[in-house]
């Protein structure tokens, strides 16, 4: 999936819009200042921007597989995080909405504690088990989400849990059409792989949803303390 083409992502990305704004103000419950701070799967900046409104800080790093023409204005690190080295440690390390697509948490979790300095903190957003999830009962072939047990116990053996919370929003749309546009720009959606809706799929679809057009979203925020 390539985020990179989701030219629209602003406009449609409500829930990661949501999930970024929520993250931020948990973090703000325990601290705003710092010196290095590192975001990972930067994209178009929805919460980069946040990060400059409400935290202070000295050095600011974005990371992304590509580089957006937001980011191109920044100090950024191009590349998968699950293999690129952070250089320096870090006071802060953030995230939203891009670890539901890291296989390897606990592979993660490991490196990204070691590039953080000790009290350093790693906040994030992720898209949890049960997004989407009136799409994955029609395709039967979901992203693998994690729940909110799996991530407390991946990252509680490594940090300490200074908040772990989940949240729900719900997105009403008018017709198919129009849900699926929604997934179009947000470059999310839970199917694997390649598909392709032909014209009986489409009308299969259509009556899947049996005129409620509403797409479930699902995200923890986690606030760790190294
Ligand atoms: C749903 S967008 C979220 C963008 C932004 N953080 C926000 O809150 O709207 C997910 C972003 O994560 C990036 N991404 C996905 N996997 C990544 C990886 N392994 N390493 C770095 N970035 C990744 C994508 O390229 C994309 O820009």
């Amino acid at each position: 999936m390539k985020f990179k083409s989701a030219k629209f992502y602003d406009l449609y990305a409500k829930p990661q819009i949501y999930a970024a704004n929520a993250l931020i103000q948990s973090l703000k419950d325990y601290r705003q200042n710092f010196k290095d701070i590192y975001e990972i799967g930067a994209g178009s900046g929805v919460l980069t921007r946040l990060i400059i409104d409400n935290l202070s800080y000295e050095n600011l790093i974005l990371n992304d597989l590509y580089e957006s023409e937001f980011m191109s204005k920044f100090r950024t690190q191009i590349g998968d995080i699950s293999n690129l080295q952070i250089q320096n440690r870090q006071d802060l390390i953030i995230s939203s909405s891009v670890f539901q697509w890291i296989n390897a948490l606990e592979n993660l979790a490991n490196r990204l504690k070691f590039s953080l300095k000790s009290g350093g903190i790693l906040a994030f957003s992720i898209f949890i088990d049960g997004t989407l999830r009136e799409l994955s009962s029609f395709t039967n072939q979901g992203l693998e989400y994690k729940n909110l047990a799996q991530l407390k116990a991946i990252f509680g053996k490594k940090f300490e849990i200074l908040t772990i919370k989940e949240q729900e929003i719900k997105l009403k749309f008018s017709n198919l059409k129009e849900l699926l546009t929604h997934l179009k720009h947000t470059g999310v959606n839970n199917i694997k792989g390649e598909f392709k809706l032909t014209k009986s799929s489409y009308k299969a679809l259509n009556s899947h949803f049996n005129d409620d057009f509403s797409l479930s979203y699902k995200f923890a925020i986690l606030i760790l303390k190294n």
